[in-house]
């Protein structure tokens, strides 16, 4: 989940730190390469990209929260409304539907938000951990028969605890059929959609996101504090957080405006620059390898799981995380020691303990 930092990465910091500039907005370095790295990522992954389509934050629960926020105002514009001036007050609740292995971070945002942790639906999950359509569905249809809001849906490309990519084709289907928000959290696996084969068929879906969560500082490498969120549509971004006081207005201003219009931040550090560096360094071949590298690890690591008698996988591997646990064989009995005392199953039995 957190690798270790790329060497490019650790060299730049120091001239980062430096230049010190504030990334807020303006016409230097610091902005054009922070354009020039979402515009990368999101070609990275296949994600469509529009000049402005999105921003650096300090991880994914940060992005979340921006993305989050975007999804709120777009729903309640919607609905004839500005979230901005209004609140939430007098509106049906709104509901937000994440999967019972979702991260905590989407909860965090929702509760910030406003939108009250009740009303975060928590989807339950089928055998490989991946969120069930047939339950969201069912949820929303109970929803909108109660009179609460449906507006999001946010998806995982890669959980935190077995690496498990939702169906995003298929869930992006139910969020279309009632006019929600896609949101994929991808914060740590979302870089699986460039493993070759089977392993990244499941990312077939992420496209159709309206945001998309995906942190530098995870998979690829850059070290810690580099987060970043995509959005298909970046005037909605926008419309969610820009605030121009007259001591910040730009009469230069390219027409994209700040950084600082499409999040909370105002003053920005120069994230850009370590991963502007990890990326160049590694190539996208190099960032090709060193996903086939670690999720072909991560399958022959599962393997010689599935060949010890005292272990045990307890998921598939869809990415490069391998769950498993120790679980000692009884020598005398061959049995396992498990609480219910049956023989253990040979495949991937429960969840992670
Ligand atoms: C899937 C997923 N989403 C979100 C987060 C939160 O990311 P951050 O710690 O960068 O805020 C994590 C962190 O591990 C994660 O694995």
């Amino acid at each position: 989940m957190n690798s270790a930092p790329s060497a490019a990465g650790v060299l730049v910091a120091p001239i980062a730190a430096a230049l010190n500039p504030s990334c807020a907005g303006g016409d230097h370095a610091g902005v054009l390469l922070e354009h020039t790295v979402l515009r990368w990522l999101a070609e990275l992954v296949g994600f469509p990209h529009r000049p402005g389509g999105g921003l650096l934050t300090s991880g994914a629960s940060m992005a979340t929260v921006v993305a989050l926020a975007a999804a709120r105002q777009h729903a309640v514009g919607r609905d004839g409304a500005d979230v901005r001036e209004e609140g939430l007050y007098g509106r049906p609740p709104m509901v937000l539907y994440v999967s019972a292995e979702g991260h905590s971070c989407l909860r965090k945002a929702a509760e910030l938000l406003g939108l009250g942790s009740r009303h975060v639906r928590v989807v339950p999950v089928d055998g490989g951990f991946r969120m069930d359509v047939d339950a969201l569905r069912a949820l929303v249809t109970r929803d909108v028969r109660a009179g609460l809001r449906p507006f999001c849906v946010a998806a995982s490309a890669g959980t935190v605890n077995t690496g498990a990519v939702d169906a995003l084709d298929e869930i992006a289907d139910v969020v279309a059929a009632h006019g929600l928000w896609f949101h994929v959290d991808g914060a740590y696996g979302a870089l699986g959609a460039l493993a070759s084969g089977a392993a990244s068929a499941g990312y077939a879906g992420m496209v159709r996101a309206d945001s998309l969560v995906l942190d530098p500082h995870k998979w690829l490498g850059v070290p810690v504090g580099c987060g970043c969120v995509l959005w298909r549509d970046p005037a909605l971004a926008r419309a969610t957080f820009s605030l121009i006081p007259a001591y910040l207005c730009d009469d230069h201003e390219d027409g994209l405006g700040w950084f600082s219009e499409y999040g909370p931040e105002q003053t920005r550090p120069f994230r850009a620059l370590r991963t502007w560096a990890t990326m160049s360094h590694l190539g996208r071949d190099g960032i090709i390898r060193l996903v086939g590298t670690t999720v072909r690890l991560a399958h022959t690591l599962a393997a010689m799981i599935e060949a010890a008698p005292d272990f045990e996988l307890l998921a598939p591997v869809s990415t490069s995380i391998v769950a498993f646990r120790f679980h000692p064989v009884d020598r005398t009995t061959g049995w396992t020691t498990s609480t219910a005392g049956s023989p253990r199953s040979s495949s991937t039995a429960g969840a992670p303990s």
